[in-house]
């Protein structure tokens, strides 16, 4: 009977680009590597003729993030940075981007370096306050960039208010969302234009690739981002690509068991005497909550924590770290501990995370699958170590 109900996103993720092979019927799709493809005639080029410009497992990728984005094209980039970037071409010279002053380090160095050659222009604005949006919107930006929840502070974002207002001065909204995933939130639907990742986290999952995807919500769009992918380099390998649909196919089932996880650690550590602050879109009590309820479908796996003690202090918490492993990056099936002020973000200056909110003591989580009652056993142990003086 022909199915008309669309399909689930875990399923579209489990199941987009299987049994497709017409050569030899294999299930899961084959690996191309080839850099090269045969003309089939003069002027008679087949579906793909060079591996820069196109590639089946880069397709296979890309079909399947924007099929779980709600999308309809997507570029797979050989990293996160190089789907940011790539995006940028879609703006004349010299345009006005406004970005959250409390994103990725490495997008604010990335926008703050196009700024300074004369590319673009930017303005990082705390976009919860009402006011310095409306001033930053009067200036007629060409993109607003939303990075929801943010890096490092899980800081929730109105991805549907964001986009209506930068819609109404006619700007281009670009959502991050590498931190929740397509199995958590789906900013095209909440009026966002286009998606970028960070493949490297949840999308692939093992911390064994590095890359990134742009997701277009229309045709037009993704053409024009394939077209420079194409012409400046910035595509992904296609044994990453492979690789990463691979680590995709578990992401649903992979989300569930860390993010429950992570709430079970993050109220470990709302009730510890040694934490001031616990930053996680899943507690009541965290700032993002409401919003949350409202535009993801999960608070997700990643967490951040303020430490109650100095700089010394927070040397000896991350001395001796063992299950979770003390280094950057997020999203894998291993729990990673890091210190953002000194790794993730430490391109920023000491200045511009000081005014993101981005402190000495924070430390940043990404939860792992590895079982609860060791990754709070462990943490405690982490403690014990911060109290001996
Ligand atoms: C939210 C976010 N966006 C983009 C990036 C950049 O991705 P990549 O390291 O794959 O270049 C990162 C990296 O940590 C990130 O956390």
């Amino acid at each position: 009977m022909p199915r008309n109900a669309p399909l689930h996103n875990a399923s579209i993720c489990v199941s987009s680009q299987i049994g497709n092979d017409s050569v030899y019927g294999a299930v899961t799709p084959p690996l191309y590597l080839s850099s090269t493809y045969k003309f089939k005639a003069l002027d008679g080029m087949g579906k793909y003729d060079y591996g820069r410009g196109g590639n089946p497992n880069r397709d296979a990728l890309a079909i399947t993030v924007a099929d779980m984005e709600g999308g309809k094209g997507a570029v797979v980039t050989s990293s996160g940075m190089a789907a940011i970037d790539l995006v940028l071409n879609l703006l004349p010279p010299n345009a006005l981007v406004i970005a959250p002053h409390d994103c990725y380090g490495g997008t604010h160095r990335l926008l703050k370096s196009r700024q300074s050659q004369g590319r673009i222009r930017v303005l990082f604005i705390n976009q919860n306050s009402e006011r310095a949006l409306e001033r930053a919107l009067d200036e007629k930006p060409a993109l607003v960039f939303i990075e929801t929840p943010s890096n490092p502070l899980m800081r929730v974002y109105d991805i549907q208010a964001l986009s209506s207002a930068a819609h109404k001065v006619g700007a281009l909204v670009v959502c991050d969302n590498t931190f929740l995933s397509p199995a958590r939130q789906h900013p095209l639907k909440l009026g966002a234009d286009i998606v970028v990742h960070s493949s490297t986290k949840y999308i692939n999952g093992h911390s064994d690739v590095v890359g990134g995807i742009v997701v277009a919500k229309d045709e037009a769009m993704a053409e024009q981002l394939a077209w420079w992918a194409n012409c400046t380099g910035v595509t992904g390998a296609p044994f990453d690509s492979f690789l990463t649909l691979r680590g995709l196919r578990t992401l649903h089932a992979r989300m569930d068991a860390q993010e429950t996880n992570a709430q079970k650690i993050a109220e470990f550590l709302h009730d510890h005497d040694f934490v001031s602050k616990v930053y996680y879109p899943g507690l009541k009590s965290d700032a993002g909550y409401d919003l949350a309820q409202k535009q993801q479908s999960g608070p997700g796996a990643m967490l951040s924590f303020e430490l109650s003690c100095d700089r010394d202090g927070v040397g000896r918490f991350l001395a001796h770290t063992s299950l979770f492993q003390f280094a950057e990056s997020l999203g894998g099936t291993e729990s990673l501990i890091c210190h953002p002020a000194s790794m993730t973000h430490r391109a920023m200056s000491a200045e511009a995370r000081k005014l993101a909110g981005i402190s000495e003591t924070l430390i940043r989580l990404s939860v792992g699958l590895e079982h609860s009652n060791d990754q709070l056993a462990e943490l405690s142990h982490y403690f014990q170590n911060l109290s001996k003086q």
